[in-house]
Parts: structure tokens; sequence; C-alpha cells
């Protein structure tokens, strides 16, 4: 069971290092057409992953825990429902996947899940780096809102085919 900060920001890291390797593992049949796209996506998620990092010590630091049972359920249930097991299989799938329609379904589920990481730590701990945490919640919201873009475009492009 998730009992300290730390380990919720340790899943993070976890978790915004694997949306980085899926975006850097997409197939080169998707990568002709958002090849950049994803790659700065990637990089975005990497210096997430730091920046997480770097939170989950000052957390370790202040030792910060998680008290109540139902906040621990909870946070528990999302490390544990994430997209990515400890295999990797979603990254090494990914490779073979020649829809983009597939490939932004798929980005849209790992933003959605960034974005309820960057909720629950903002709603738990209100103050604890709240710049940072603005600012992290800010950039995956717009993630979101790019892969949606994309995935508006390739649908009017599916239609007029
Ligand atoms: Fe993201």
């Amino acid at each position: 069971m998730v009992t300290t900060v730390k380990e919720l920001f340790d899943a993070i890291v976890v978790f915004e290092n694997n949306v980085g390797k899926l975006y850097d593992n997409i197939s080169d049949d998707v990568k002709k057409q958002y090849g950049v796209f994803f790659e700065n996506m990637a990089k975005d998620e990497y210096r997430h992953a730091k920046i997480y990092k770097a939170l989950g010590d000052q957390a370790q630091d202040e030792e910060m825990t998680l008290t109540d049972p139902k906040d621990v359920a909870y946070v528990q249930s999302l490390i544990e429902g994430t997209s990515f097991d400890a295999e990797g299989k979603l990254i090494d799938d990914i490779k073979g996947v020649k829809s983009k329609h597939q490939v932004l379904d798929v980005a849209e589920r790992v933003e959605r899940e960034a974005i309820q990481y960057v909720f629950e730590l903002s709603r738990l701990f209100p103050d604890f780096a709240k710049d940072q945490v603005t600012i992290l919640l800010e950039e995956e919201q717009n993630h979101l809102q790019m892969v949606l873009d994309r995935k508006k475009e390739a649908e009017i492009g599916y239609i007029l085919l």
C-alpha cells in the first residue's frame, strides 16, 4: 500500500518515463505524420519525470504521508490502474500499431491519466510546490488538447477519404 507521498511521486516518475518511451516507440507508419509531434511530447514527459523526482525527494524530506485510508485507496487504484504494466507490454505493442487513430486513442488515455495524477496531487496537497504543480497540470492539459486536435484532424481526413 502507498503510504508516503514519496511513493506516489515515484509512481508518477515511472509513469511519465513510460509515456515518453511510448511516444518514442510509435511505429514508422505513424511517425511519418506525427513523428515530430510525439518526439516533442516525449521530451516534455522526460522533463516532467525529473521534476517529479525532485518533488518526491522534497516530499520525503518533509516526511509527507497519506493518512486518510480513502486517499490511500484512491491513489493505490490510480497507480495500479495505469495503462502501463511492469513488463512494458503497451510500450512494446505500440511499435506494431500502424493506425494513427489507435495511437492517438492511446495517447489520449495516457494524457488523461497524467492529468488525474496531477489533479490528485493538487487536491491532496494544495500548498505543496504550488507553482510547479500548476505548470505541470497546464502542460498535461495542453498535451491532451493537442492530441484531441489531432484526433479531430484525423477523423476529418478519414471522412473525406
Ligand atoms: Fe503529457
